[in-house]
């Protein structure tokens, strides 16, 4: 694959934890950078960059940039929409963190401008990249589970809220853990099943812990005065097909068992769940089995133990760009996801099921 010269918007903790090093070492070259704090442009720049890197000031000028062939958009999720727009206007391939948009309407937008543009639009759900995750999907694709009529989308936290940004602003995230992590959950879960068409959702949402005294939280207090989004939310979901999804997030629940984002499927011949390592159940020979594959011993390329999931997800969006494979993350996934999320917010707010049209 040749080297793709991208452009960083929004060098906050995404860009530094996860980007900036997955590009490194999918030997990209990052030719710019903007942020509207430049002290983060700055920082990224000392880490990441080189005689070729040029930070801009404001995002039209950068975008101007002939040498950039697509754009990572790393801002909070209230920008996703109008920066990937802008992008894709200036004919730039886009990265888009996760969630794609704050409500489905951006997220039709996005895909519309995308489509005008012929250029390619990808939302960043890295744990499809994962080990178990890829392995799980080869079984759903070569139907060892026959039809999926049961699943459940899990991101459950005991008690980690996050303290720093803006995940309790409503306006700038659009929502709480839900949008934040459920997210996450939900579309591990859609790929797997490889089912987008939802009939209707009834969902719960709680902000019961915003004014805990005692917080016991890993990431240090919150400040209760400043939350005004969820920190739980629950939904029962059915699929146009009759399947069932159960989404389960929190940032902050009393229960024993946790997790960032796991998935189950269960069907007609057998299934699988990522909730304790990857597990695979079935039957053969009339009895009942259950396979712990040890996906750290595979030995493909991708699968070398050095390569993360976010080197993984990189490096197919790279080879996209360069016409050598296709997108994992599609923009038609990603906004049903963003669909659904809005639906459930809807359902919890009306306390009434949410049909979907
Ligand atoms: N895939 C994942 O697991 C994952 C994990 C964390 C965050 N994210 C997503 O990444 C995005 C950024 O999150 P983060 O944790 O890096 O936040 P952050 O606050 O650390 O970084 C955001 C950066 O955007 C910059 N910014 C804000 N407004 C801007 C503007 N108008 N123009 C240019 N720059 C602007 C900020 O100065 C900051 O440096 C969010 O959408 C979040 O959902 C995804």
């Amino acid at each position: 694959m040749k080297s793709v010269s991208v452009a960083i918007a929004g060098c906050g903790t995404i860009a530094m934890m996860k980007h900036l090093p997955a590009l490194k070492n999918n030997n990209a070259k990052v030719v710019a950078l903007f942020d509207k704090n430049t002290k983060a442009a700055a920082s990224a720049m000392k880490a990441f960059g080189s005689q070729d890197t040029v930070i801009y000031d404001d995002y039209d000028s950068m975008l101007k940039d002939e040498r950039i062939e697509a754009v990572y958009v790393l801002t909070p999720n209230y920008l996703h929409a109008s920066m990937t727009i802008q992008a894709l206007e200036a004919n730039k391939h886009v990265f888009c963190e996760k969630p794609m948009a704050t409500n489905y309407e951006d997220a039709k937008l996005m895909i519309e401008a995308k489509n005008n543009s012929g250029k390619l639009l990808t939302i960043g759900y890295q744990y499809r990249q994962n080990l178990d995750s890829i392995y799980l999907k080869k079984e759903c694709q070569e139907d060892v589970f026959g039809d999926i009529y049961y699943a459940k989308a899990r991101a459950v936290r005991r008690r980690r809220i996050p303290t720093w940004g803006s995940f309790f602003n409503k306006e700038v995230q659009g929502g709480g853990v839900l949008i934040d992590v459920g997210t996450h959950a939900l579309d591990l879960t859609l790929y797997m099943m490889d089912n987008y068409e939802p009939a209707y959702c009834v969902g719960t949402t709680y902000n019961a812990f915003s004014d805990a005294k005692q917080q016991a939280n890993e990431w240090g207090n919150w400040d209760d005065k400043t939350c005004d989004v969820e920190d739980a939310a629950f939904a029962f979901l059915v699929m146009k097909n009759g399947a069932t999804v159960i989404l389960e997030s929190s940032w902050v629940l009393n229960v024993c068992d946790t997790c960032e984002t796991q998935t189950l499927v269960a069907g007609t011949k057998g299934g699988g769940d990522t909730f304790d390592g990857l597990r695979i159940n079935g039957i053969k020979h009339n009895t009942q089995y259950i396979i712990r594959p040890d996906v750290s011993k595979t030995r493909d390329k991708p699968f070398l133990p050095n390569f993360t999931e976010d080197d993984r997800e990189c490096e197919v969006f790279l080879k996209a760009v360069c016409g050598e494979g296709e997108l994992c993350v599609t923009a038609e996934q990603a906004a049903t996801v963003t669909r659904i999320l809005e639906a459930i917010y809807i359902s919890a707010e009306t306390k009434q099921p949410y049909y979907f049209k």
